[in-house]
């Protein structure tokens, strides 16, 4: 238990990472729009600034400064700083700024009155800022405008008029500019690469926070820990995602499996594992034949059933591996055998199973195919004759799997549901929802088709080798081990 905070931050770490496409794609964004904001539409903005130094009156008696004068003087910075900011005073600075500037230029900066021809004190208020040099009676007026010259002037109109005012009202010390304002032709403002960079992180924060959003909306099955929770039924196989053979231009359907050269090792081994469970799952039941299927089209069932077919035979075990499918038939294509008899014609007893059978497609596996299309696939799986071919094959072989369309399409599937030992249902990682597979488990159930067990499909790798769903497969007690006693089952 002491793990699971642990765990659970390290899978919102591999969710995030997962998506670290969508991350560089807003951070990029965030960094370009804010970079071309910076750079096209925002203002430059130009600093200036004056110091003045600031006297107690007091210590005109030609002694040296001491501490009381000192404090006195700093506690009247503070003061003058109050009397600089009263509205008076910028009604003044701006009665000087019109003198030298013309409306339109002033325009930019401040705001204007058109009637009453006055600046707005507010706005030059916004653009001053007053303090004193750290904590000492130096006052330091800041004055940042559109114009460099403009933000010079600015302090040195408040320098001139400052003592004036100063000595008027307050009465006590005064205060003298220690030279003019200069101008500084370089802007501070906008500050392009910061804004960038705030930018990039802007876009870092919304692609993280649209994953969390997608992440909760998100109803497919990705969690085996959850839908065993949820149904109470083994996850005997968890398949990652292989990349796919290159279709070649003549070839209809070059489909990958396990006996493909570069098939991955580490998804053979998952195959091996998947065995070892199946095995288990069955080992109850007195007949070896089970279906598979999933509740979409295009899910992997045909991939799989084959893969299982070939794993079950590779362990020294009789295998025949039935396509039901025969809305879409595939397994003469993966095996590359001929599909002009099949299933369909040993059922309407055109044909006896033996001439359609394919022996050894793979060395222990035979192939049954679909055979030609009939008009009512539904009727025909569920019929006695299949039932009966089903029961006369299972002396044959050691596993039967039939692999079937769709759950959730149509219902073919569950009318094998008497002649076997159940079915596996495959979802397909971060495809199939929920929802889907509830309802594919309500039609077994409503078929009485015993329900065996799931197979999680096309796995996506998350992060680096580890993924992000949850795995339950330890909790069986035998998912562990299969590595080694599939080893053994080889010999
Ligand atoms: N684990 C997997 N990794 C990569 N591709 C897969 C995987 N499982 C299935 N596929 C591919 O998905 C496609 C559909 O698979 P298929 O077995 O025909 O699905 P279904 O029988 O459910 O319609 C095929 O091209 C197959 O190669
Ligand atoms: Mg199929």
């Amino acid at each position: 238990m002491g793990n699971e905070n642990e765990y659970s931050l390290k899978s919102i770490f591999q969710l995030v990472i997962g998506k670290w496409w969508l991350i560089l794609i807003l951070a990029i964004v965030g960094a370009g729009a804010a970079f071309g904001f910076s750079k096209y539409v925002m203002p430059l903005e130009y600093r200036s600034y004056t110091s003045m130094y600031v006297k107690n009156n007091n210590t005109v008696t030609g002694d040296a400064v001491n501490l009381n004068d000192l404090n006195a003087s700093k506690s009247l910075v503070s003061t003058y700083i109050a009397v600089l900011q009263d509205d008076a005073v910028l009604d003044e600075v701006g009665n000087e700024l019109l003198k030298k500037y013309p409306v339109d230029k002033l325009k930019g900066s401040f705001s204007i009155d058109n009637e009453k021809k006055t600046v707005g004190i507010n706005s030059i208020r916004d653009c001053l800022t007053m303090s004193s040099v750290d904590d000492t009676e130096v006052l330091k007026i800041v004055a940042v405008t559109k114009d460099p010259a403009l933000s010079a002037d600015l302090c040195n109109i408040i320098a001139d008029i400052a003592p004036d005012f100063l000595v008027r009202v307050v009465g006590a010390g005064s205060v003298e500019a220690i030279g003019p304002a200069k101008i500084y032709a370089k802007p501070i403002s906008p500050n392009i690469p910061k804004n960038t960079v705030v930018g990039m992180l802007a876009g870092i924060m919304i692609a993280v926070l649209l994953i969390f959003v997608f992440d909760f909306f998100d109803n497919t099955v990705k969690d085996t820990e959850l839908l065993n929770n949820k149904y109470n039924k083994p996850v005997v196989g968890e398949i990652h995602r292989f990349t796919r053979g290159k279709k070649k231009k003549n070839e209809k359907d070059e489909r990958k499996t396990l006996l493909s050269k570069d098939f991955p090792f580490h998804i053979v081994e998952s195959y091996k594992a998947m065995r070892t469970n199946l095995i288990f799952s069955l080992s109850t039941s007195d007949k070896k034949i089970f279906a598979i299927s999933s509740p979409n089209p295009s899910e992997g069932k045909s991939t799989t059933a084959a893969n299982i077919a070939i794993t079950l035979a590779q362990a020294d075990n009789k295998v025949l591996l039935i396509d039901a499918d025969m809305r879409k038939p595939v397994q003469h294509n993966i095996f590359q055998t001929k599909n002009k008899v099949g299933f369909s014609s040993v059922i309407s007893k055109m044909e006896t199973s033996s001439k359609c059978i394919h022996k050894n497609v793979v060395k222990n596996l035979d192939l049954l195919p679909t055979g030609p299309k009939p008009p009512n696939p539904s009727e025909l799986l569920a019929s006695e004759q299949t039932e009966k071919l089903l029961e006369e094959l299972s002396d044959k072989y050691d596993y039967i799997i039939i692999d079937t369309p769709p759950v959730n399409v149509v219902t073919d599937a569950m009318g094998v549901s008497k002649s076997v030992a159940g079915i596996f249902l495959i979802l397909k990682y971060g495809s199939t929802t929920f929802d889907e597979a509830e309802q594919a488990m309500k039609t077994i159930s409503l078929a009485n088709m015993n329900m065996l067990g799931f197979i999680m499909n096309d796995i996506k790798n998350k992060g680096n080798g580890s993924t992000y769903y949850k795995s339950k497969y330890s909790d069986y007690g035998y998912g562990e081990e299969p590595k080694e006693k599939s080893d053994k089952e080889n010999k």
